[in-house]
């Protein structure tokens, strides 16, 4: 059985999986419904509040194919080569010394 480090396990995969920061989640999904969405965005805050996983959730949001709600379908070929790790469009920066999803 291959390890899965918990962090990924249990990282929401949907907006709505997310506790808190729900001025954060309606900004960006309003983005997406309204098709305005900014270059570049930067999270700040303190470890472990839910930086990477909103921007992975929003990252799935901006390439899928037919947003619903401002929430990626998760269904689209988009949706699952993210999931997967496959993507080419959405690389994931991690720090050296964790495991490389
Ligand atoms: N707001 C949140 N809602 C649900 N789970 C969260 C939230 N913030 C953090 N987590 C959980 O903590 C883990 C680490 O969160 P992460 O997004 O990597 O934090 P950060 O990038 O801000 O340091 C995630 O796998 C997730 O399970
Ligand atoms: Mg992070
Ligand atoms: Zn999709």
């Amino acid at each position: 059985m291959s390890y899965t480090a918990l962090y990924r396990k249990f990282r929401p995969v949907e907006f709505e999986d997310v506790k808190g920061q729900e001025h954060i989640i309606t900004t960006l999904k309003n983005q997406i419904e309204a098709n305005r969405i900014g270059h570049a965005y930067l999270f700040c805050g303190t470890r472990g509040t839910g930086k990477t996983t909103v921007a992975k959730i929003f990252a799935k949001a901006v390439n899928c194919e037919h947003p619903v709600n401002g929430s990626p379908c998760g269904e689209c070929a988009m949706c699952r080569s993210i999931a997967a790790g496959t993507s080419m469009n959405v690389p994931c920066a991690r720090p050296f010394r964790r495991e490389l999803p």
